[in-house]
């Protein structure tokens, strides 16, 4: 008797190429539900770039226009090194060829025109051209009135931007003009929002490498996706998680003081709380130079006074003080100011 082997012949499925974010967005394709600007947002190594350039890929190659096209980068060189080289990679050298010094690639026969939008020359060569589709690789690092140019060459009635992006401040142009909007409903933008977890062709190793590397507003931008603010911060490891609305019983106040006279004066008012953590229960924040209104050290000793006081009198407390440390010269003219003008103890 013969013996029988059982041959099972396995075809790659959907899942086994793409993650279930990518083939969402292969869905959105293929119902031409994409929107005439469309962007990719969110953390590192997430999978958006690689997902583009297959909607890139796939949006040109069924495309009725022979030109018309432009990838475009910060710069030239960092089009090449984030798409470029690996839209060659999917689609095949016989399906993309490009010249970064002509820049000018083909793609399935199509010409596109490649371009750096911090390039010096690039605002006017955009003004100049009708599109039927662009890929902008890093979009929230273009200068805003580029892409804005950029929405208003695009022509054709279904012509289509896809942009990917890192998340940035929450109050970036991309986000306030482009994306907010999307999310309360304009029918213009399309956004999805990747986290690294989405990226399942990543290693584990290489994921928890990631995690451990970054901390506060980092670890929410990069890992999370998240648009937090970063500017002027000193502590990475800050999270708004760390801000809380109802503080526990304090028990001990001090307040400091940074006096600055073109630069920023700042007060805090510090809290040890029930709970043995500190909280910054209260700050002042001038700056003579961003407001150009520069005080006086007379002024900002009222200023520190009447600030203390509120922060206590609207919580029906007594303003007294202990531990007070003062930049040198400054004790002198708020120990006065306060023995004038309040009952403070100092
Ligand atoms: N479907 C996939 N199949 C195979 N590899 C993939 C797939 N999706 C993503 N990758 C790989 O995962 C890595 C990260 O993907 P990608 O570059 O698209 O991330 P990204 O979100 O653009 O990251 P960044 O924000 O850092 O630019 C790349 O090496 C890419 O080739
Ligand atoms: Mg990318």
């Amino acid at each position: 008797m013969s013996e029988q082997t059982a041959v099972t012949i396995r075809t790659n499925s959907a899942a086994d190429v793409f993650s279930e974010k990518q083939i969402e967005l292969l869905g959105i394709l293929k119902y031409g539900e994409f929107k005439r600007i469309n962007i990719l947002q969110g953390a590192v190594s997430s999978g958006k770039t690689y997902i583009s350039l297959v909607l890139w890929a796939f949006w040109v190659a069924v495309s009725p226009h022979k030109e018309g096209y432009l990838m475009i980068g910060k710069t030239i060189t960092t089009l090449k090194r984030n798409a470029l080289c690996e839209l060659e990679r999917i689609v095949g050298a016989d399906n993309f060829t490009f010249s970064c010094s002509q820049k000018e690639a083909w793609l399935f026969g199509k010409m596109i025109f490649l371009e750096g939008a911090n390039d010096a020359k690039a605002e006017t060569k955009i003004r100049g051209i009708s599109l039927h589709g662009a890929y902008c690789d890093e979009v929230s690092l273009f200068p805003e009135d580029i892409f804005s140019m950029l929405t208003t060459r695009m022509r054709v009635g279904n012509a289509k931007i896809f942009a990917t992006t890192n998340p940035d401040n929450p109050n970036h142009w991309l986000m306030k003009k482009y994306l907010e909007p999307a999310a309360d409903g304009y029918d213009k933008v399309f956004s999805m929002s990747f986290t690294i977890e989405d990226n399942t062709f990543l290693q584990p190793q290489y994921v928890a490498d990631m995690k451990s590397m970054h901390t506060g507003v980092f670890y929410e931008r990069f890992i999370l996706g998240r648009w937090v603010a970063a500017e002027g911060l000193i502590y990475g490891g800050f999270k708004q998680s760390q801000i809380v609305e109802n503080p526990p019983k304090i028990l001990n106040y001090s307040a400091g003081i940074d006096y600055g006279q073109s630069n920023a004066t700042v007060f805090l008012l510090v809290g040890e709380g029930a709970d043995g953590r500190l909280y910054i229960l209260s700050e002042y924040y001038h700056s003579g130079r961003a407001s150009q209104a520069s005080k006086s050290p007379l002024t900002y000793a009222k200023d520190f006074i009447s600030w203390i006081m509120s922060y206590f009198e609207t919580r029906g407390l007594e303003p007294c003080l202990g531990g007070i440390y003062y930049s040198r010269g400054y004790l002198k003219a708020l120990a006065n100011a306060s023995q004038k003008e309040s009952n403070l103890c100092i």
